[in-house]
């Protein structure tokens, strides 16, 4: 899910405007003055309570969330919304993230190249013509540690793991931490050749690594989509041989109320600068919003997600919410991806979920007037969770307990924010605790 960090990412670009850190190594620089993970993280304490266990350095396989990795495109379009919109390139850039498009009216240029088109008959989306798009670095950590490259080290991501694993336990990028990035705006309907490449990596990074178990390490929308191939994809005495164990970190198990603002009037993920209604489109047409859809296995029709004037909506009113919205497809692209990991198999392998609590987290959302819905933004409720993922979401694994013979381990982070939990100390403390036997 989107970080609610961007904001202040924003104006830490306007800050480091002169700072043009152009290679990968420039970045990393940047990145450590600004965090410098020696300082966040008592490595000394963390050391200490392992000095009497052996390290074992098991291979770690990335699995990003929605936004987690980079994406890039090629232009060769007819049309655009602005005259000032580029429609040609030469060559591919960086689509996601480039933060100097996150402005107002240049917005609307990357919204029309990012949307996708949904076919209700194949069920499958493609990008709209003239936009090729492609996911780089399939198997290294370049487009998931940061999602900027072209300046920003401040959008970090999975960066800080991987340098922990980097500078304490002499991990290599690449042979034994890898990323596994995707196309993110998809569900795993669509994500099968994804999920061939996937498991041939683990397999790949397994053998590269002395037939060393791979952990597998995911945030937020990463892990269902880890789930679902975990339950279709591979058999349990695959798993027992390739998989160490998963780490999950803020998995939105149920789906997240925060979507049905996303579906119904967009969401400016707090960039205040920009008005929600202009990157609508673009969160419309991803399948992967309707795959985090709240689901009625975690929401009740007592829980009410959207309230207007002439009525409510809970989860078992989705046909009447997006005809209401003006989005029927929507309704068809929740219908394909709501059964997806509906029956919430476990993962079968041993399991740590680590997730962030105790802030503010929109739980239900109101439309006071008639003419606001959908086009206006809401009054929001908030809950528990970690600002994006609603608790009950993040604690779905809970319904796994004594449902498998593999162990079941938690560890609840007060304070940590959805994103921010990937850069947390506890995380990082205690990612490098699961490395000793
Ligand atoms: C761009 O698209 C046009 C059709 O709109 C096509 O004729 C042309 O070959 C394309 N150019 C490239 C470089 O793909
Ligand atoms: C990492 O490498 C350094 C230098 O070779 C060595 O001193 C250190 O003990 C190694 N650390 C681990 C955890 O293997
Ligand atoms: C899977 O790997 C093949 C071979 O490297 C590549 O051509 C293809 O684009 C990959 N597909 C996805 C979805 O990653
Ligand atoms: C690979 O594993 C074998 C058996 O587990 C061990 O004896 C050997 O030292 C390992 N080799 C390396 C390079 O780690
Ligand atoms: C929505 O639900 C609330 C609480 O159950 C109820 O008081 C209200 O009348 C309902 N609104 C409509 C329009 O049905
Ligand atoms: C999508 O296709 C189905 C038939 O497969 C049809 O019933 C439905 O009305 C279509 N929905 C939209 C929004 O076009």
């Amino acid at each position: 899910m989107i970080p609610k960090i961007f904001l202040k990412l924003i104006l830490l670009c306007f800050l480091n405007g002169l700072n043009h850190a152009r290679t990968y190594q420039e970045r990393v620089n940047l990145y450590e003055q600004l965090y410098n993970i020696e300082k966040e993280v008592n490595f000394d304490r963390v050391f200490d309570k392992v000095k009497d266990k052996t390290l074992t350095k098991y291979p770690v396989v990335l699995v990003p969330g929605y936004g987690g990795n980079q994406l890039h495109a090629r232009l060769n379009k007819t049309d655009a919304p602005h005259y000032f919109c580029q429609l040609k390139t030469s060559g591919f850039f960086e689509l996601w993230l480039n933060l100097q498009e996150i402005t107002p009216y240049v917005i609307d240029c990357f919204i029309d190249n990012i949307r996708l088109e949904y076919n209700n008959e194949t069920k499958t989306t493609k990008n709209r013509d003239g936009v090729e798009t492609k996911v780089n670095d399939f198997g290294g950590t370049t487009t998931v540690e940061y999602l900027d490259e072209s300046k920003y080290s401040v959008t970090i991501y999975f960066g800080a793991i991987v340098d922990a694993l980097v500078k304490k336990l002499n991990y290599t990028r690449g042979v034994n931490v890898r990323g596994a990035p995707y196309d993110w705006r998809k569900s795993p309907n669509e994500l099968t050749d994804y999920y061939k490449n996937f498991t041939k990596l683990i397999e790949e990074t397994y053998e590269m690594n002395n037939n060393t178990k791979v952990m597998l390490v995911a945030h937020s929308m990463g892990n269902p989509v880890s789930l679902y191939w975990l339950n279709n994809f591979v058999s349990q005495a695959w798993k027992d041989k390739y998989l160490k164990n998963f780490v999950s970190l803020s998995a939105p198990w149920g789906g997240a109320s925060k979507t049905m603002r996303l579906m119904a009037s967009g969401d400016n993920i707090d960039i205040i600068v920009v008005k929600p209604i202009s990157v609508r489109s673009y969160q419309r047409s991803a399948p992967s919003t309707a795959f985090l859809m709240p689901n009625d296995r975690f929401w009740t029709r007592d829980d009410i997600l959207v309230t207007t004037p002439f009525r409510n909506y809970t989860v078992y009113d989705y046909e009447d919410f997006f005809n209401d919205i003006g989005y029927p497809l929507g309704n068809e692209m929740r219908k394909n991806t709501e059964r997806l990991i509906y029956h919430f198999e476990p993962p079968n392998v041993e399991s740590h979920f680590l997730y962030g609590t105790g802030l503010k987290t929109p739980e239900s959302f109101t439309y006071l007037k008639p003419k606001d819905f959908p086009d206006s933004q809401p009054a929001v409720t908030y809950g528990d969770g970690d600002g994006t993922v609603n608790l009950k979401s993040l604690q779905g694994f809970k319904k796994w307990i004594g449902q498998t013979k593999y162990g079941i381990y938690n560890q609840e982070i007060p304070g940590a924010e959805h994103v921010a939990t990937l850069k947390h100390p506890t995380t990082i403390e205690y990612i490098i605790q699961l490395m000793y036997n």
